[in-house]
């Protein structure tokens, strides 16, 4: 048996709950039969619907994360940002890592947080009910605490978080930051929410500065916030964390692929 696409194959693997390499195993044993619902399942991915959507499940660094319509999908370019993020809550000592996640999609740098750095308390914040649902069910079991809210009013005077402001010690976003007219993989304008997407204003930066906004406010002196954005974006994106003088140590950090992928900065 052969599979059209290494999707179909990884689909498979999914359907019949194995890994890849369990999957081959049986192939090669000439053991490997598909039950129905993997035609079903095929069909979908075949109709465009992304791979994560159609399973359920998508990977993140350590962990494998549920996830379904109405929820971004963790891309690997947010590996190298959690992994930011989480060196910088790993210099705090153990009893003040405290971190908040904004706009948490499926909760997977939240999910990081709270399990590659011993100690941390993390607060995952998302807008979208849909997404929000998902986080629930990816980070409470994991004492992640999630909240609906609207990065706008997080830690505003008398507003939600309030009791966070000027406490937290690392903030770790992926903010929806892309330019309205951008290439798009497939199936993603066909499949994932555009408030997940679209940062808004000319350069994509309107969402980006209202979560510069939040982390300014819910962060301690010293605190660091790791915020991804798109390669284009990396010298505004440093211009607006220096602009008000809330920021020092105003830094780009790169992905695999050496292009650069987020802002790193101090909070004064
Ligand atoms: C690019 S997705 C990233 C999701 C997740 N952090 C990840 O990396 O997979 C951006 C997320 O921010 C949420 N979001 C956008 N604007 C928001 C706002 N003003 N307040 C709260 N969440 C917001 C979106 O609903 C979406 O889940």
């Amino acid at each position: 048996m052969r599979f059209k696409t290494p999707d179909h194959e990884r689909l498979a693997a999914a359907v019949l709950g194995l890994s890849l390499g369990e999957l081959r195993a049986r192939r090669f044993g000439g053991s490997l039969q598909l039950p129905e619902s993997y035609e079903h399942a095929a069909k979908r991915l075949e109709a465009g619907e992304p791979l994560q959507y159609v399973t359920g499940r998508a990977p993140f660094r350590l962990l494998e994360l549920a996830v379904g319509p109405g929820a971004f999908i963790p891309r690997p370019e947010t590996e190298i940002v959690a992994g930011a993020a989480i060196e910088a809550l790993l210099d705090w000592p153990a009893d003040e890592r405290l971190a908040v996640d904004l706009g948490t999609g499926a909760g997977p740098m939240a999910a990081a947080l709270a399990t590659e750095v011993p100690g941390a308390q993390v607060v995952a914040v998302e807008r979208a009910w849909a997404a929000g649902g998902q986080a629930r069910a990816n980070l409470e079991p994991l004492g992640v605490r999630v909240e609906l809210h609207d990065v706008a009013q997080v830690a505003t005077p008398g507003g939600p978080l309030a009791d966070l402001a000027g406490r937290v010690s690392v903030v770790a976003a992926n903010p929806p930051y892309l330019l309205k007219d951008a290439e798009l993989g497939p199936g993603v304008a066909e499949y994932e929410p555009p408030a997940a997407l679209f940062g808004g204003g000319a350069d994509g930066l309107d969402a980006p500065r209202i979560f510069l906004g939040a982390a300014a406010r819910l962060l301690r002196p010293r605190g660091v916030l790791v915020m991804e954005h798109d390669p284009s974006q990396a010298e505004a994106m440093r211009a607006a964390a220096a602009e008000d003088g809330l920021f020092e140590d105003v830094q780009t950090g790169l992905d695999l692929n050496g292009r650069d992928r987020y802002l790193r900065a101090v909070r004064v």
